[in-house]
C-alpha cells in the first residue's frame, strides 16, 4: 500500500495541475476522511491559520495513520489543502 501511495505521488510531480488535484483528492478521500470531513478545514475554530501550521497538521495526521509520507508527499497534500480549503498560498520555497 505504501508503494501505491509513493507511485501516486511520484506521478504527481510530473503531472498537470488538474491531474495532481484529482490524485490528492483520491488520496485524501481514501486516508483522511475516516474521522473528519473537509468541514474541519473551514470551521471558525480551525487550528491551521498559516501554511506552516497546516503542514505540521498534515504531517501529524499522516504519521498518526502510519502512512510514512516523504516530505514531498506532505508538501503535495499541504499545497492541495492550502489552495482548496484554507485559501493559503504556498511560501516561496515550495
Ligand atoms: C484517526 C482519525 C483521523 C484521521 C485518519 C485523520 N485525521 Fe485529521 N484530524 C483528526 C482530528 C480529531 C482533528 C482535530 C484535532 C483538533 O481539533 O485538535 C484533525 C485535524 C486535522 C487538521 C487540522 C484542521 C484545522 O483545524 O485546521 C488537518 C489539516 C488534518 N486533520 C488533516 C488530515 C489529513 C491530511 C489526514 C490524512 C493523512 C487526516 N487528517 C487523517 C482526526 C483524524
Amino acid at each position: 500500500m505504501k508503494y501505491l501511495i509513493a507511485m501516486l505521488f511520484f506521478g504527481l510531480a510530473f503531472a498537470s495541475n488538474a491531474f495532481a488535484e484529482s490524485q490528492a483528492k483520491t488520496i485524501h478521500d481514501t486516508y483522511c476522511i475516516m474521522c473528519h470531513g473537509t468541514e474541519l478545514y473551514t470551521r471558525e475554530s480551525r487550528i491551521a491559520r498559516d501554511y506552516e501550521t497546516l503542514r505540521a497538521q498534515v504531517d501529524r495526521w499522516q504519521a498518526n495513520v502510519a502512512l510514512n509520507w516523504s516530505n514531498t508527499e506532505i508538501d503535495m497534500m499541504t499545497n492541495w489543502l492550502a489552495e482548496r480549503y484554507y485559501g493559503l498560498s504556498c511560501p516561496a520555497d515550495c
